[in-house]
């Protein structure tokens, strides 16, 4: 298995200057939008600012996603580039180095492609892709992502919350955890010819997780549809998890009453947990989770970021987690 290894030097952890810094410039565009004599002249002024580098790349199918409303939906921080979102990938069906999967994923064939909807639920049914994107009114999210491997991006995904779908397929009180299979074919995916993960790629949620309104069912990002390297046509987004939770090109969504055998979690038991939720202080086997590479950011004076509790997402996740012993449940 090959695994990223990390260039250049390990950065010491933020000095207690940087969240004083921080705070300060907070105070002082506080104090901006006090004296513009509206407390909103700062939100609008973030929110513009965000979308500062949002230009769309113009290389596939325009998918515009409405401003989201959910909490949380819009993180501030800079954009990764295009190019890295879509250059630097994990998709282990394509190959297990980054580049791989944009050299690859062409062979992909995104339609016609259906997802079938099934278990404990009153309404199974298997959607067209076309239909399904059709089903509630494209958001815009910017999320980070952070994977396991020490790595983070800020993408801004277009789609809808995966409530939207599961309030309308009924699940019935059996329904505790949410399987997601992704597609494994042999004859568009030539990196299921290695036995790294077993295909198909699986991940699951509990149930509320998977009603949480910041879990995302995406069909693009930057304003267009998906890239077949970041799971073309429909993927999942679950932000204050690692990465991996986040499955590619959906084939499955199924209503379950035990925990999923998610792949990882098969492949390597002791290094991969069921929740995954991203935790500065609780370290992978083989990575520290403490801090993170921030994608198109990097050279050899980079700092590295600390990493955030939920990444970053806590007030808006932390409850439903509320009593856990997060070291035990990892
Ligand atoms: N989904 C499938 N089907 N196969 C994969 O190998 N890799 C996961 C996740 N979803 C993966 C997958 C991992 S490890 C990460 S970090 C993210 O996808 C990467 O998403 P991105 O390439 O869009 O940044």
């Amino acid at each position: 298995m090959q695994y990223l290894k990390d260039r250049g030097f390990v950065q010491p952890v933020a000095s207690e200057i940087t969240p004083r810094r921080v705070f300060e410039q907070r105070r002082r565009l506080l104090q901006l939008a006090a004296t513009a004599g509206a407390g909103t002249a700062l939100g609008l002024w973030a929110a513009r600012d965000a979308r500062a580098s949002f230009a769309r790349p113009g290389r596939l199918a325009p998918l515009p996603g409405a401003k989201s409303e959910v909490a949380g939906a819009v993180t501030m921080d800079k954009l990764t580039p295009y190019a890295d979102v879509t250059g630097y990938n994990n998709f282990y069906e394509f190959g297990t180095d980054k580049a791989d999967p944009a050299r690859e994923a062409h062979r992909l064939k995104t339609r016609p492609w259906t997802v079938a909807v099934e278990g404990e639920i009153g309404k199974p049914k298997v959607y067209d892709v076309d239909e399904l994107m059709k089903l509630a009114p494209m958001e815009e999210r910017i999320y980070r992502l952070r994977c396991v491997e020490g790595w983070s991006m800020v993408i801004p995904w277009v789609g809808w919350s995966l409530s939207e779908l599961i309030r309308r397929v009924e699940p019935t009180g059996n329904a505790k955890y949410v399987e997601f299979v992704t597609l494994a074919d042999r004859a568009q995916m030539p990196g299921l010819r290695s036995s790294v993960l077993l295909w198909p790629y699986v991940e699951g949620l509990r149930l509320d997780e998977a009603m949480h309104p910041l879990t995302l069912l995406a069909f693009g990002l930057y304003g267009e549809v998906l890239p077949n390297q970041n799971g073309a046509p429909l993927r999942l987004v679950v932000p204050w998890k690692y990465g991996f939770k986040s499955g590619k090109s959906l084939v499955k969504i199924r209503f379950v009453e035990k925990q999923p055998a998610a792949s990882w979690v098969v492949a390597a038991p002791h290094e991969y947990g069921f929740y995954s939720n991203v935790n500065p202080k609780v370290d992978h086997a083989r990575w520290s989770q403490a801090t993170e590479r921030r994608i198109g950011e990097d050279g050899l004076l980079q700092r590295k970021r600390p990493t955030l509790m939920f990444n970053g997402y806590e007030a808006q996740v932390g409850q439903l987690y509320a009593g856990m012993d997060l070291r035990r449940f990892f």
